[in-house]
């Protein structure tokens, strides 16, 4: 079954939602097309107006094109599964935030930072998805390497590296990825939502 076909059988909303939500997902095929900077930075632009506790904006980006040394860095972090893939994409991008918040000259737990980051994650796959590219998310990643490669500043942890493109090519993947190129489903609302209580 193509992706667009799955889309439309397997990812039916139950209840009247923008396509947006249904169509958006994380395949691993990617084009050789490259990204330029003025292409990619709406994905920013759309995460910067997510909202965030106390409008902390705790959420951090750091990025590398395909071919830059930057792409190098974030891709050597990468666990051998996710870069055999990602490897292809035209953008690699870390995601971080910062743990603490500054008030009154005292620097404070955040205990929002990660549930922020999220949204902000969201928020850019989403414009992914409108400007006709894909965002995938991998937390397979070695932390302390990639926090080594892009200078982590202290106080901030790193959650996800996210490979963006133009999905396609799905057949230079190998045989057992090409099968994963098609939308999973979701769990049903009734598991996952109760009036009054948690299920
Ligand atoms: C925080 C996070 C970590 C993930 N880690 C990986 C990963 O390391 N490798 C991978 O191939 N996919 C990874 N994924 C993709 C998920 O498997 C995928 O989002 C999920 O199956 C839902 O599918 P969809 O995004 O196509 O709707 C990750 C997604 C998220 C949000």
């Amino acid at each position: 079954m193509t992706a667009h076909a799955a889309i439309k059988t397997i990812r039916t909303a139950d209840h009247p939602i923008h396509a947006q939500f249904t169509e958006r997902f994380s395949p691993r095929g990617f084009t050789g097309k490259t990204l330029t900077e003025a292409e990619l930075l709406p994905l920013f632009e759309a995460a910067r107006w997510a909202p965030s506790a106390s409008n902390n904006q705790p959420w951090r980006f750091a990025y590398g094109l395909r071919g830059d040394a930057a792409f190098g860095k974030i891709a050597d972090s990468l666990v051998p599964f996710n870069r055999s893939w990602a490897e292809r994409a035209a953008a690699l991008i870390a995601v971080a935030s910062r743990t603490t918040v500054e008030k009154d000259g005292k620097d404070l737990p955040n205990s929002a930072h990660s549930f922020d980051a999220g949204t902000a994650w969201g928020y850019l796959a989403l414009q992914a998805y409108h400007a006709g590219l894909v965002a995938h998310a991998m937390g397979g990643f070695e932390a302390d390497v990639l926090a080594k490669n892009l200078n982590l500043p202290e106080g901030y942890v790193l959650h996800a590296v996210i490979a963006v493109g133009e999905h396609g090519d799905i057949e230079k993947l190998p045989e057992v990825l090409q099968a994963r190129e098609v939308p999973n489903g979701r769990l049903p609302l009734a598991q996952i939502v109760a009036h009054g209580g948690f299920v």
